[in-house]
């Protein structure tokens, strides 16, 4: 049951890179293929982190383990996101051009913010492992607790680069504060 579950979640989490990629190898992004690139990769960035966050209250709700055992690999796949999303500005929008990259993060501070929660992205994918579980022990659960903190950068990020309409990235704020609040909620009464 495990193992069809978990099978395909992974054939679920694929599908937007596929759509993506059909977008692109068929010519159909539209007049600004970039930024329909970086539309794309960002929001399913902040969507897998929520479904990460997400794991722990579905197995406290529904006292299921089965939301455990794709935690990881839905992280994993927030990462995977965030780097496209990350490699297309650096790539694609800016030629690698890295006077220009340090430039952005430097003084546009949604830029700055979004790099933030890439950067802190990384450690936790090399730490994903079941050997480094064991090998950082306590401390695993420690590090692997800046989720939080980079769903809130990520939210940040999304809610100073938007210049009108900010409702989506504070329904994006509000279901993250939900979930830390679930969090906060159940460590005090377990
Ligand atoms: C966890 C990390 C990140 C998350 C969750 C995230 C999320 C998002 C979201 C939701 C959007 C708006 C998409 C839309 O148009 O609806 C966006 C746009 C954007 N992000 Fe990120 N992002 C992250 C990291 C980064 C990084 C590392 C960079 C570059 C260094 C970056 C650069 C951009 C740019 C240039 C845009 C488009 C801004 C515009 O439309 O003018 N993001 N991001």
């Amino acid at each position: 049951m495990i193992k069809y579950f978990r099978s395909s979640v992974f054939l679920l989490s694929t599908i937007p890179f596929i759509f993506i990629t059909y977008k692109i190898f068929l010519n159909k992004l539209g007049p600004e293929p970039i930024k329909e690139i970086t539309h794309h990769t960002g929001e399913w960035t902040l969507l897998f982190l929520i479904f990460t966050l997400a794991m722990s209250p579905l197995k406290q709700i529904t006292n299921m383990n089965i939301w455990i055992s794709v935690r990881r690999m839905l992280g994993l796949f927030a990462f995977f996101y965030a780097s496209l999303h990350m490699l297309t500005y650096v790539g694609l929008d800016y030629r690698f051009d890295m006077n220009e990259i340090s430039k952005d993060i430097l003084t546009k501070r949604f830029i700055f913010v979004g790099f933030a929660a890439w950067l802190l992205l990384v450690p936790l994918a090399l730490t994903s492992s079941k050997k480094m579980m064991s090998v950082l022990k306590q401390y695993w659960k420690k590090l692997h607790r800046l989720i939080y903190l980079i769903a809130l950068l990520g939210v940040t990020h999304f809610i100073w680069l938007v210049k009108r309409d900010v409702t989506e990235p504070l329904i994006y704020l509000l279901i993250i504060i939900l979930l830390l609040g679930f969090r906060i909620k159940f460590q005090k009464t377990s």
